[in-house]
């Protein structure tokens, strides 16, 4: 059998610049503005819980993480029953597609976004179908719900979008969501929907309530900025979770990430000091790439991206030159961080771009 091409990793890797190996453990004072991680760090209740969880960790963990997962019911109105966790959302995109994909199964998502739903596909035999995002930059619902065939499995929405930025409003997903055939799994993905300020982008949650096929996968990797820690979930009817729980990772959350997760689940002050250092540096960035001749997707996220009229390639090595790593794909991608990083970067640009225009 060949090993599938893994793109996802690829994408992880995008930040080296040509012709030369910078690995992110050596290069320091590196400013990493390319996988869209926290800045501001993360929150003290949470480090306190896991120095605490430390001292008991020659103990294997609670198997079934009950605590963690009757916390995350109480966030969302839901129960343990409907939780499933993991180490990291991308565990539970693994899981998801080891427990529902069989070969010639279709996966059908808008591209460009983040290259995990490539690998649960061809990972497990079974057909990537990528419809074009707008020319917005936005989930072409439309485009999907035409893309759908006898073979469709799984519609994976990826809201709001990596690398784009872009959401879909609650009301269009919702509608989205009652109209596509109860046999196909819909996975929201949620990752950043935590920076949303546009009062029409919300989780998809409720769809769960009301009954429909709905997976929303969750990370404590952005907003709770735990992305080392590695805990995701999976929010989904009892049958699904029941499913999942059969998948080879499902009892691999440590006693660590429980008790740091829970604890920042628990931290408001944090998570809003987060999402208002994202969303200034968004509106600074968005800014100042709009003053240097920049087109700018307007994001949801804690990312930005946006057409320097450059190769994104060539910009991204320009950047990595400088010491400021960020990402490249059709247009470039750029992480929000801290007002020195984000003034850093713009200052970067400012020798970078005329020069190549
Ligand atoms: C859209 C999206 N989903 C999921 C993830 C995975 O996050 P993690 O595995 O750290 O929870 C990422 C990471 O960048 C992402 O961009």
């Amino acid at each position: 059998m060949s090993v599938p091409k893994i793109r996802h990793t690829m994408e992880k890797m995008a930040f080296t610049p040509r012709g030369q190996r910078k690995s992110s453990a050596t290069c320091d004072p590196v400013i990493r503005m390319c996988w869209n991680e926290n800045q501001l760090g993360m929150s003290e209740k949470a480090k306190a819980a896991m120095a605490a969880a430390l001292e008991k960790s020659n103990y294997y963990p609670d198997f079934y993480a009950v605590a963690l997962k009757d916390r995350i019911g109480e966030v969302y109105g839901l129960t343990r029953d409907n939780v499933f966790t993991a180490g990291g959302s991308s565990a539970v995109i693994d899981a998801i597609g080891a427990v529902y994909l069989e070969e010639g199964d279709e996966v059908l998502y808008c591209s460009p976004t983040f290259g995990a739903y490539w690998d649960m596909a061809t990972a497990n035999g079974a057909v990537p179908v990528e419809v074009p995002l707008t020319k917005e930059m936005r989930y072409d619902l439309d485009g999907l719900y035409q893309a759908i065939t006898d073979r469709t499995k799984i519609i994976v929405i990826c809201n709001p979008n990596n690398p784009t930025g872009t959401a879909v409003g609650a009301d269009q997903l919702a509608a989205f969501v009652k109209k596509v055939p109860k046999e196909i799994l819909i996975m929201v993905d949620e990752a950043y929907i935590e920076y949303a300020d546009d009062p029409d982008v919300h989780s998809a949650v409720p769809l769960i309530l009301e009954g429909y096929h709905v997976l929303v996968l969750k990370t404590f990797s952005k907003i709770h900025g735990m992305a080392g820690i590695r805990v995701g979930y999976g929010l989904a009817c009892p049958e699904i979770i029941d499913d999942l729980m059969r998948s080879p990772g499902a009892f691999n959350t440590s006693t660590v990430a429980i008790a740091g997760a829970i604890a920042s689940l628990g931290d408001r002050d944090f998570l809003s000091r987060s999402y208002q250092m994202v969303k200034n540096g968004r509106d600074y960035l968005t800014r100042e790439l709009e003053q240097l001749g920049c087109k700018v997707y307007p994001s949801q996220t804690s990312f930005l991206y946006f057409d320097a009229h450059m190769d994104p390639q060539d910009l991204q090595a320009e950047c990595a030159k400088r010491n400021i790593l960020i990402g490249a794909f059709a247009l470039s991608r750029v992480s929000v961080g801290n007002k020195a990083q984000n003034a850093a970067f713009i200052s970067c640009l400012r020798e970078i771009l005329p020069a190549a225009r």
